[in-house]
Formats: structure tokens, sequence, C-alpha cells
């Protein structure tokens, strides 16, 4: 079995990255700048969002966080997400979700200029994505495929199970599976809260993506031997034995399926570090116009 280290290979991107941006400026070109609007106090947001700022430190972007308390209305926000398409200076931008109930997040999510969707959440964006055309793909399912990647993971003809179908996640990644690319070429099957018989889909399954939010859902019995196990659950889970409370839980029973697996993400340092590497590398190719100009 070996363990899958996005935090190790978060870190490398991250300093790709920060190579390419020292360079930019050394032509003197401008600095990416990715900016951030965080509605409320979410302790989750507020944990990704600061730690969006910090990569971008990281990687030499410049970086703008904008708040809103959570009784903002919609068309604040909505007027904020115009000047931010408006302005030169911002290259991509993203509103962090949830947003209070009171405010559509599909408004908002249709209200930003797709080619400064860093986060790929645009309907052009997705509908982009699924044909196969260059565009911001969601950052989740891309850290996963470049995982896949760099771990030199063989996906060409094998199945995969995807276990969960939010359009954050689940249906990109089924449509990154699918493509027709390396990593790519899967026969994917998508399985959710209504399907029938998920184990016996597992059990079949060469590649197994579980983010369905629901802690240690896959277990032993549910994994063919050597499948690979990519864990994107991040369910806080209350722990008093930690500073803060709480602890991540993934959606996968790590101690019984790892011994199965060829390959499997632990939580946390699997997944989690690489969508933030996946937003500063769509960050990049804003600044670098790379996509849509
Ligand atoms: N909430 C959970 N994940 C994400 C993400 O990738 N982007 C944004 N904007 N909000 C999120």
């Amino acid at each position: 079995m070996q363990l899958i280290d996005g935090k190790a290979v978060a870190e490398q991107v991250k300093q790709e990255i920060a190579a390419q941006v020292a360079a930019m400026v050394e032509r003197g070109e401008k600095r990416p700048h990715l900016a951030a609007i965080l509605v409320g106090h979410d302790g989750g947001s507020e944990t990704y969002v600061a730690a969006k700022v910090k990569a971008c430190e990281v990687c030499g972007f410049k970086s703008t966080l904008i708040r809103f308390e959570s009784d903002i209305t919609e068309d604040v926000l909505l007027a904020k997400v115009a000047e931010l398409n408006n302005d030169p200076d911002v290259d991509g931008f993203i509103v962090q979700l949830p947003l209070p109930k009171h405010i559509n997040e599909q408004h908002v999510i249709e209200a930003i200029d797709y080619r400064k969707d860093v986060d790929g959440f645009h309907p052009i964006n997705v509908g982009r994505m699924s044909i196969g055309l260059p565009c911001f793909i969601s950052a989740t399912p891309n850290g996963i495929m470049e995982l896949l990647k760099r771990y030199n993971i063989e996906t060409r003809g094998k199945k995969a199970v995807v276990l969960g179908r939010s359009n954050i996640v689940g249906k990109p990644m089924a449509s990154l599976l699918m493509q027709k690319s390396n990593p790519g070429d899967c026969t994917v099957t998508v399985c959710h809260s209504h399907t029938v018989g998920i184990k016996e889909e597992c059990l079949q399954a060469d590649i197994i993506v579980a983010a369905l939010g629901q802690p240690g859902f896959v277990k032993a019995d549910m994994v063919k031997e050597g499948a690979v196990i990519i864990d994107v659950g991040t369910t806080r889970v209350p722990d008093a034995t930690k500073k803060s409370g709480f602890r991540l839980c993934g959606d996968v029973q790590f101690d019984e399926v790892a011994p199965k697996c060829s390959f499997i993400t632990p939580v946390p340092g699997g997944v989690g570090p690489m969508t933030i590497c996946s937003l500063m590398k769509n960050t990049l190719l804003a600044g670098q116009k790379c996509i849509y100009e």
C-alpha cells in the first residue's frame, strides 16, 4: 500500500507556481491577483479562506480578502461581484460557499465573469470542461487528477466509482475520469443516496473517489484488493483532545481499508491540500490570460 502524500505534492506544485510567478515579475509582467469574498463567520469557510490567502503568499500572488457580515443582501453581494468583474487588477476571484440561506448561490455563481471564475463553478466553465475544452476546472477534482498523474496511477480502462454527485466534486470528478486523456479513460459509475447496491458497485471498482461527507462510509468489505482509494471527506467531528475541539474525518474507514489498497489518500493531508493548490494553478492561468484571451 502506498500513501498518497497530498501535502507534499501540493507544496511542490506551489513552488513550481512561485518560480513561474517570479519569472513573470522578472519580465515586468503583472503579479497574478486573487480576490476572495467571505460572507459571515462559518468556521470551515474561515479556515479555508485563510489557507487560500496563505497559499497566495507562498505562490507570490497578490491577494485581497473582502468580508461581509451574514446579513448582507444579495444585491450588495452582486454589486461587489460586478465590481470585481470590472476591476482590471483582479485576475480571478472566488465567493466562498456556502452562502447564507437568503442568498441564491446560483445567482452569485452566474454573476461571476466566467473568465475570472477560478473556482470553475460558472456554467460556462462546467460546460466547457464536460466537452473537454480549455477552462477553469473545479479545484477538488482537478487536484485529484493531479495526484493520479504525479503518482503515475494507471486509469485507462479502469472502473471508477464516484460516491457523491455534488456540483463541486462528484459530477466534475466523473466527467474528468471519463474524458479521453491521461489520467482519464475510465468507465465511471456515480453512486448517491438513492443508489441501490452501493457495496456491490464499490467491490467492482479499481478506483473509488469517496465524496459523500459521511465519516467512515467506505469499509473494508466494500473494497476490492488492490483498489485506489481517494478520500474527499472532511467532516469536522468533535474531539476534546484537539486544540481546535474537532478533528477532520474522511469518508473512508482508513485503518481497515488501507491494507487492501494499492494507493490511498489520508485525511488530513491527502486531497485537502491539493484543492487549494488547484485554485492557485487556476489563478496563475488567469494571470497569464492563458485560457480565454
Ligand atoms: N466551499 C467548499 N469548497 C469550496 C470551493 O472550492 N470554493 C468555494 N468558493 N467555496 C467552497
